[in-house]
């Protein structure tokens, strides 16, 4: 059996707000986008506006905090709908972003102004694939639907913990989940993708098809094009390896040093139990009996369609409602550094009453399955550090004051880590806030940026895929 054990958790506040943008500047694209794209596209395509609902629900995005802005929304339904809006997005140069969903957070998402939106939502199939080892999916595939698709089948894959975000723009950045320590990373799931590349050509990729592509696709895919659907590996589920017993401890702050000793401890003993996972979450709380140690304690069985909930991380749960300013400082670690660990926890304790919903997580998954997959095979960088570690910089976005020094303490919270440990920050790229060196986002052995560079200078000379950690040439 499976088992996820939690560090210190708790509730986190959040609340939604519209966003409505001026469309004045827009018209005359609006009519060129109605008047030129439209017939081009398949029936049952729509183009969305900034008035109407269709465009709110695409703009709707999990952080408030550097946005993309669009002029017009294309809702995708088939690969070439998503490469004429591609060639259209070209013809007019207008940036283009494809959203999936929603859930990117770096900041150079909000570099997208006057763009075309390709909204893949509609790209959301999941089949699986006679052999029974194999599935494909849309481009625009929720991972909830994915779990739940697989599950009918009797199959499930790695995925990760959030219900609401999208399945494939995970994967092209590595992908974390639970079933990594058996089988890698959701990038090591790829089997082949059709991707539509900066000038619009749909291409397959795969070990036979382009391959120095599939190998870029797994680790810095969003770079090169948008993925309309993806085949990957799927695994019988059964009784014997289904189920999930997890638990959740919360302690005081002033038990840090103790609970990530035995933490530290744990991951050494437990190295090679592939189905052995822990979160920890270091957060305020405002109702605890500081009396009891853990302050509290639950314990649940369930299977991997449950393990979203008791982390909030389902439909329902706080990490998919929209709403506040949310701001990533990630950083790998091999093992908890615990004095600066500790100094970051008492910048945190102290941070400013606008700030206080702010937290420290750690994901610590198994990496038998991560590193069973050659290092150089795929453009992921970081198979060797088993702590996903990130600052979450939590705000309203009404007190736009707040941006800059929300970066400041997330940035030092990071540093104090980082610096103590004494390695160099890598930066997991589906987490990077925006600023962290190609190295940090890529990896510093040199042959991996110069062969990613080159990839880039051939594939997307003009940069047309650079609002996500873009790779520089
Ligand atoms: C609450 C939460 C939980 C998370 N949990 C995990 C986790 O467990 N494991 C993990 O690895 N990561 C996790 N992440 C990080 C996640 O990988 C990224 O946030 C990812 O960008 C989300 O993808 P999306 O489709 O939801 O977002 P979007 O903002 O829609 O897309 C993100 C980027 O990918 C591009 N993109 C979207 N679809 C495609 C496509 N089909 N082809 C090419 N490019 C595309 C977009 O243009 C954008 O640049 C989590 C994030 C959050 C906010
Ligand atoms: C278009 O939508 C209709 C109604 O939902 C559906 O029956 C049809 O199969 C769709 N066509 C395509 C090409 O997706
Ligand atoms: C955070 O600060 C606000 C005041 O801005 C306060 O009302 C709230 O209780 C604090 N939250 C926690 C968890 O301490
Ligand atoms: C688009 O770019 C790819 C890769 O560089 C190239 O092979 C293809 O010929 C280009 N297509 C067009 C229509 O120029």
């Amino acid at each position: 059996m499976a088992s996820v054990v939690m560090g210190i958790i708790g509730g986190i506040a959040a609340w939604s707000l519209a966003v409505f943008k001026d469309p004045t500047q827009a018209s005359v694209l609006h009519h060129h986008a109605l008047s030129e794209l439209k017939p081009l596209l398949s029936p049952n395509a729509s183009i969305h506006l900034p008035c109407s609902e269709g465009f709110q629900t695409a703009m709707d995005r999990w952080t408030r905090w550097k946005n993309p802005e669009f002029d017009v929304i294309v809702e995708v339904v088939t690969e070439d709908d998503v490469s004429k809006a591609v060639q259209y997005a070209n013809q007019q140069e207008q940036q283009f972003l494809a959203i999936s969903g929603g859930h990117g957070g770096t900041k150079h998402l909000g570099d997208v102004e006057h763009g075309v939106g390709i909204w893949m939502r509609k790209m959301d199939g999941v089949q699986v694939h006679e052999d029974g080892c194999s599935a494909t999916t849309g481009g625009g595939v929720l991972s909830k639907k994915v779990v739940d698709a697989l599950w009918e089948e009797g199959k499930q894959t790695v995925i990760g913990a959030c219900e609401c975000t999208g399945a494939i723009a995970p994967a092209l950045g590595g992908g974390h989940g639970w079933l990594q320590g058996r089988h890698g990373l959701l990038a090591d799931q790829i089997l082949s993708a059709r991707l539509v590349l900066a000038n619009g050509t749909a291409v397959t990729v795969s070990s036979s098809s382009h391959p120095d592509l599939f190998w870029a696709i797994r680790g810095a895919g969003h770079n090169f094009g948008i993925v309309t659907d993806m085949q990957y590996k799927v695994y019988d589920r059964t009784p014997q390896n289904e189920k999930w017993a997890m638990e959740t401890l919360t302690f005081s702050g002033t038990k840090l040093e103790e609970v990530l000793q035995e933490l530290n401890e744990m991951m050494k003993q437990y190295h090679d139990v592939v189905e052995l996972a822990h979160w920890t979450e270091v957060l305020w709380l405002s109702q605890v009996d500081p009396k009891l140690s853990p302050l509290s304690h639950d314990t649940f069985l369930t299977d991997l369609r449950g393990l979203a909930a008791p982390l909030m991380m389902d439909n329902d749960g706080a990490a998919c409602q929209h709403g506040s300013a949310y701001l990533r400082f990630p950083f790998g670690g091999s093992e908890y550094n615990i004095e600066g660990l500790r100094i970051a926890y008492d910048t945190l304790a102290a941070l400013p009453p606008k700030l206080n919903q702010s937290w420290i997580i750690s994901e610590g998954y198994s990496m038998r399955g991560v590193q069973s997959v050659p290092a150089e095979s795929t453009a992921f960088p970081d198979r060797y550090n088993s702590l996903l570690m990130a600052v979450f910089m939590v705000y309203s976005p009404e007190d736009e004051a707040l941006d800059q020094q929300a970066a400041e303490y997330g940035e030092a919270m990071r540093d104090d880590v980082v610096k103590s440990s004494g390695d160099g920050l890598q930066a997991y790229v589906n987490y990077a806030f925006g600023d962290e060196s190609q190295e940090a986002l890529y990896g510093y052995e040199s042959w991996r940026l110069d062969r990613l560079q080159k990839l880039k200078a051939l594939y997307d000379p003009d940069g047309r895929f650079n609002f996500y950690n873009p790779i520089l040439t």
